[in-house]
């Protein structure tokens, strides 16, 4: 399937994000979790920088992508939280880590993909990570990344530690063998046709499950 993108910005507040109604999907997740390397895996390109060294991207950036016959969409690289990290979070906490810059990207109201690093599940960053994005947006998922480091054995423990963590399923990816791209076209191809723009914090509340087969977060 034929693939065309475009670097569009590098948005640093509100008002640098396109506003012309095209679908957006922004990739959330730690500094080095392999945001910026999912971006090009999925696009057939090099067009996002990456880096062993984490904090290499620390404005949004901004891409517009059309493939095949699906409308166009944006995809949002973020900069990755973790790195100049806030204090400590307790259990309750919202956000401790999100920086202004993705603040001012769900504003526009995308779908998000959370991005967890199957070799380190259940951090609290990223638990309060989900926290933030499933209170913020109404369309949103969780995509494990690198599982190409883990053997087959390790992968199924990763994934339900994971799971069981976050109460929500994980789709496991590899920007360096292309496993499970297919498999995150068609999750991001629904995220982001399945949208509307009415305030998302009401309707997220109102959206979501309770998950009472879950089994309780557990504490590193
Ligand atoms: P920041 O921009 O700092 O937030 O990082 P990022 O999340 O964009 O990570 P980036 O894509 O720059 O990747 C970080 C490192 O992980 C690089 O050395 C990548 O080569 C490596 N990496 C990313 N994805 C994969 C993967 O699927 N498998 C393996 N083995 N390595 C990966
Ligand atoms: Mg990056």
């Amino acid at each position: 399937m034929k693939i065309t993108a475009e670097f569009i910005t590098s948005a640093a507040g509100p008002a640098d994000f396109p506003a012309d109604g095209v679908p957006a999907v922004a990739l959330v997740g730690r500094s080095n979790v392999g945001k910026s390397s999912l971006i090009n895996a999925l696009l057939r390109q090099r067009i996002a920088r990456t880096s062993a060294a984490p904090g290499k991207t620390r404005l949004a950036n901004v891409y517009r992508v059309a493939r095949g016959s699906s409308g166009p969409i944006y995809l949002l690289d973020l900069p990755g939280y973790g790195y100049a990290r806030a204090r400590r979070g307790g259990q309750g906490q919202a956000a401790p880590a999100f920086d202004e810059v993705a603040q001012a990207a769900f504003e526009q109201n995308p779908a998000a993909l959370l991005l967890v690093d199957v070799r380190h599940p259940g951090l609290e960053n990223d638990r309060a990570a989900w926290r933030w994005v499933t209170s913020t947006v109404e369309r949103c998922a969780i995509v494990g990344t690198k599982i190409d480091k883990l053997a087959h054995g390790q992968r199924i423990r990763a994934l339900r530690e994971i799971e069981s963590v976050l109460e929500d399923s994980v789709l496991p990816v590899s920007a360096v063998t292309g496993e499970g791209l297919d498999e995150l076209w068609k999750l991001i191809d629904r995220l982001a046709s399945n949208r509307n723009s009415i305030n998302p914090r009401s309707r997220r509340q109102a959206s979501i499950p309770p998950k009472e087969t879950a089994p309780r977060p557990r504490r590193k």
